[in-house]
């Protein structure tokens, strides 16, 4: 095994994760997850986040290490989540990569947390065919990249002007009375109802704003859309029919992300469309981007689901495309930055 072996950190929103790759072989994903802290405000609380972080770096690391049946001594470099994400958050993963470093005197790799959720589909589907397409939609992200040399970066092509897909995902699900994470208990419930039953807007597809927004999304006005459809039903005393909302809710996001996502491509000329993120789980954005990719004769990559959500091995993974370029390391000077650019 000449290939490098690279330890991943990720600690940029709720998830605690230490990954380890050897070349593109995944040995270890070891995951501490704050979710259920954050539960009961609905969404992610800043400094709950990095409490939970600074309490399960050093035994996630631990499981990694144990996982992978190595040592910190065998390891050729350690990559870390540098930005974007919550500050305290990101400092703690940057904190405990350079110490690590230190410690077993390794290299130390900054890295961007988007590149990372394309980079993770490596691990599943092989070398990644350049150029490509990300579209990432989590709960924090909604962006369209162009992916030209994945170690160079990406160039941001859109991402969205007010909520993120999961964000909108959370916001519904909240209102209609289900439930932290929504995600996944809408697409759960979708699958009884019609997609076709409530015509939800879909935003930013009208003509005057795909002039200026083209390649990107806004969320706001579908969730809004979808509470006054919800209040109107109650307040004429009728039963409102989750099933039915839960499906032309979800139609509508995959719809605007898939249509945007294939446009794309096809402005671009290419033929490859990577989809991370955890939305990326949902099954009608699955099922709706192969269907209108098989048209166009674009291939669709998703990664397995626990690929698709925040965790070490996407950090490890871009780390080892970095060491295989020859890229230099960052030092041990690199600032978390939760804005850093693309
Ligand atoms: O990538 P992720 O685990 O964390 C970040 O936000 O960075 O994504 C979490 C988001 C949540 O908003 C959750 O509701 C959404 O992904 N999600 C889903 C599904 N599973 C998770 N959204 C739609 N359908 C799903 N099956
Ligand atoms: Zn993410």
């Amino acid at each position: 095994p000449d290939e490098p072996l690279v330890l991943g950190i990720e600690t940029s929103c709720d998830e605690t994760g230490v990954g380890i790759v050897r070349g593109h072989t995944l040995l270890a994903d070891a995951l501490a997850s704050s979710v259920d802290e954050h539960a009961r405000f609905g969404g992610v609380v800043p400094e709950v986040a990095s409490r939970a972080h600074l309490e399960a770096i050093v035994p996630t690391m631990r499981r990694a290490l144990d996982d992978a049946g190595v040592t910190l001594a065998d390891i050729d470099a350690i990559a870390v989540t540098a930005g974007p994400g919550l500050a305290g958050a990101l400092l703690v993963g940057v904190a405990a990569a350079k110490g690590y470093a230190l410690a077993a005197d390794k290299p130390v790799y900054g890295v961007n947390h988007l590149a990372a959720h394309v980079a993770v589909d490596t691990l599943e589907h092989g070398p990644l065919p350049e150029p490509a397409v990300g579209l990432l939609v989590s709960g924090g992200h909604s962006s369209l990249l162009l992916v030209d040399d994945i170690t160079a970066g990406v160039t941001p092509l859109g991402a969205t002007i007010d909520d993120a897909a999961g964000e909108a995902f959370d916001k519904v699900a909240r209102l209609l009375g289900m439930g932290f994470p929504g995600g996944p208990v809408i697409d759960r419930t979708a699958r009884d109802g019609d997609p076709a039953a409530i015509p939800f807007p879909r935003g930013l597809t009208a003509p005057k704003d795909l002039a200026e927004h083209r390649f990107d999304f806004s969320f706001s006005g579908l969730k809004t859309a979808v509470a006054r459809w919800v209040e109107a039903r109650e307040r004429a005393g009728e039963p409102v029919p989750v099933a039915d909302v839960a499906a032309s809710f979800q139609h509508a996001v995959c719809d605007v992300l898939t249509a945007k996502a294939l446009d794309a491509c096809r402005t671009h000329g290419v033929r490859t469309l990577v989809i991370g993120g955890g939305v990326a789980a949902n099954s009608r954005l699955r099922v709706l981007a192969e269907e209108r990719a098989a048209k166009l004769g674009i291939e669709v990559r998703v990664p397995r689901p626990q690929l698709c959500t925040d965790n070490g091995a996407m950090v490890a993974a871009l780390g080892s495309h970095l060491v295989a370029a020859g890229v230099a390391p960052s030092g041990l000077d690199l600032p978390a930055d939760s804005a850093m650019p693309l």
